[in-house]
């Protein structure tokens, strides 16, 4: 491994959340570290895959919802590896004009992605942290192919819970919904503890004992449903509201699972 990778983020031997999900998907892009790390979880959560495929369902759900409300550009952040179902292929699927811009912190993520697209001239990905959506908002390579001037769909999909210092994740929020102009839409899914506070706490604790999630708090569980519907403040709830990830607008043939058994909630709000 070269000197150049690892300081640039790249720690193989510490497991990391898009790589455990990655495994999660049946995925090839993961180390021993996010395997045994994976595995772990999974002893606690078995339905971990099952809310990973349905996270990814809800994210092309809401792409073509927003393509269908006249919304041409997103921005992804905390987008995970390129995996079935993403942003830009249900966004350029819907219209070919289409742009995306895919943004998280991991350099192996961006490493992926950028070979993924790179035929895609509509489409590009930013190595930035949530934590400073200044940043991301003025980083060249999103405001080549992203005019902040128009409604935009910024995704937060399964993103908030890496920060867990409640306030920090509350003012990227209300930052980036500041950042966007009138008609532009927020799509957020988050995972929650409400009725099964004993198993997500043993998730959460695993989490940050293996440095998956970093912070300068540690949270002893994941938010709650209350916790999640402040995010959504200052903008008009698309129906049918912030609900079970897999019951937010089903498609035919969906929901294929049961709601309840998702403990993840969605919602999609248009800033007024
Ligand atoms: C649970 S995954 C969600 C991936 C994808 N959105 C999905 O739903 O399949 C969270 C992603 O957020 C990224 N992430 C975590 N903390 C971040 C931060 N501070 N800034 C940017 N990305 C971050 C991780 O690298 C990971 O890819």
């Amino acid at each position: 491994m070269s000197k150049t990778r690892e300081s640039a983020g790249f720690h193989p031997g510490t497991p990391n959340e898009a790589r455990v999900i990655d495994y999660l998907l049946g995925g090839k892009d993961n180390f021993a570290a996010d395997r045994e790390a994976a595995e772990h979880a999974l002893a606690v959560a078995p339905e971990l895959p099952m809310m990973a495929r349905e996270s990814r369902k809800f994210l092309g759900r809401a792409i073509r919802f927003l393509v269908a409300q006249g919304v041409r550009q997103f921005i992804d952040i905390g987008c995970g590896l390129p995996t079935q179902e993403n942003a830009h292929e249900a966004a350029q699927e819907a219209d070919p004009d289409a742009r995306v811009v895919y943004v998280d912190f991991d350099p192996v993520v961006v490493t992926h992605a950028r070979a993924i697209l790179a035929n895609n001239a509509r489409v590009t990905v930013v190595q930035a942290d949530m934590r400073d959506p200044d940043v991301i908002l003025g980083h060249p390579h999103l405001t080549r192919l992203i005019d902040l001037g128009e409604p935009v769909g910024v995704l937060l999909i399964a993103a908030l819970a890496a920060i867990p210092e409640d306030e920090v994740a509350l003012d990227i929020v209300a930052r980036l919904r500041q950042a966007i102009v009138p008609g532009s839409w927020m799509v957020i899914s988050h995972p929650i503890s409400d009725g099964r506070a004993e198993m997500t706490k043993k998730l959460s604790t695993l989490f940050q004992d293996r440095e998956i999630v970093k912070g300068s708090r540690r949270r002893s569980d994941l938010r709650t449903y209350a916790e999640i519907e402040p995010y959504f403040d200052g903008l008009e709830l698309a129906g049918p509201g912030i609900v079970r990830t897999p019951a937010w607008r089903p498609g035919r043939g969906e929901p294929s699972v049961h709601p309840e058994s998702v403990w993840s909630v969605a919602g999609v709000g248009r800033k007024l």
